[in-house]
């Protein structure tokens, strides 16, 4: 399995991201998305309620809302949870929380939880600590989102790099990315001294397994490089 991360450094990261990673038109178009990419690999429904577990600055909150989907965001680190909060507090369908109102969520509540590009930032007890809650709070039948999952084979930043440099193409939106590129080298440093976690398919299954629950690959990935992975972890009992 993987080395564990440096942590430490990781969470000092998302306290001051922007210092470091691009925070493009290109990223945020995205990520107002991920709605419509989570539409595509799941059956999710009004009157559904998802937790966006690490939802950074959750910008795809506001489709999820207007299809009637019911909203909890939660985000560890400081920068997030400040944004998040000034954000969505006051907004109807949405329920910003922290670790006191995470941990009580009643048992058997949640419909989703999604975890979009996190997993790979989370250490060993980290990921038992997440595995453990979506047992307790999911419903039967209730799923847990893996999205971006890097696989073994694809763990460079330079993979991640190129990945985004070809979206720029396909999108036309090349001066957003070459002003991105600056801080995506200091990024790819900064990767290099703190790589991420990758994931298989069977080192995902050992791990949920234990929890109960099953695992699928889903046909296409939320997130910006086609060649990480999404799987739903479904709550068997
Ligand atoms: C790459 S960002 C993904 C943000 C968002 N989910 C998305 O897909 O755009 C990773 C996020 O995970 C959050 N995070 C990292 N470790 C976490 C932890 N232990 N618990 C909760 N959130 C965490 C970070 O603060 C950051 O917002």
């Amino acid at each position: 399995m993987n080395k564990p991360n440096n942590h430490t450094s990781w969470s000092k990261y998302w306290n001051r991201p922007e210092k470091l990673f691009a925070d493009s038109t290109q990223v945020e178009g995205f990520q107002k998305n991920i709605f419509v990419q989570l539409k595509a690999v799941t059956d999710i429904k009004k009157g559904d309620t998802i937790l966006d577990y690490g939802c950074g600055k959750a910008l795809s909150t506001p489709m999820s809302v207007s299809e009637g989907i019911l909203v909890l965001l939660y985000d560890k680190s400081e920068y997030f949870s400040d944004c998040i909060k000034s954000n969505y507090s006051d907004m109807d369908g949405v329920k910003v929380l922290d670790d006191t109102s995470l941990d009580e969520i009643k048992d058997n509540s949640l419909d989703y939880i999604l975890l979009s590009s996190v997993l790979q930032y989370l250490n060993r007890t980290e990921v038992n600590k997440v595995l453990h809650y979506s047992a307790r709070t999911l419903k039967q039948g209730g799923k847990l989102i893996l999205a971006d999952i890097i696989p073994k084979e694809h763990s460079t930043s330079l993979n991640d790099i190129t990945a985004l440099i070809n979206r720029s193409f396909k999108d036309r939106n090349l001066l957003d990315s070459i002003s991105s590129l600056f801080r995506l080298s200091k990024y790819r440093k900064f990767r290099k001294n703190m790589p991420l976690n990758t994931y298989d398919y069977s080192d995902l299954l050992n791990l949920v397994e234990p929890f109960g629950f099953g695992l699928i690959k889903t046909n296409i990935n939320i997130g910006m490089n086609e060649s990480r992975n999404t799987y739903l972890a479904e709550k068997l009992s």
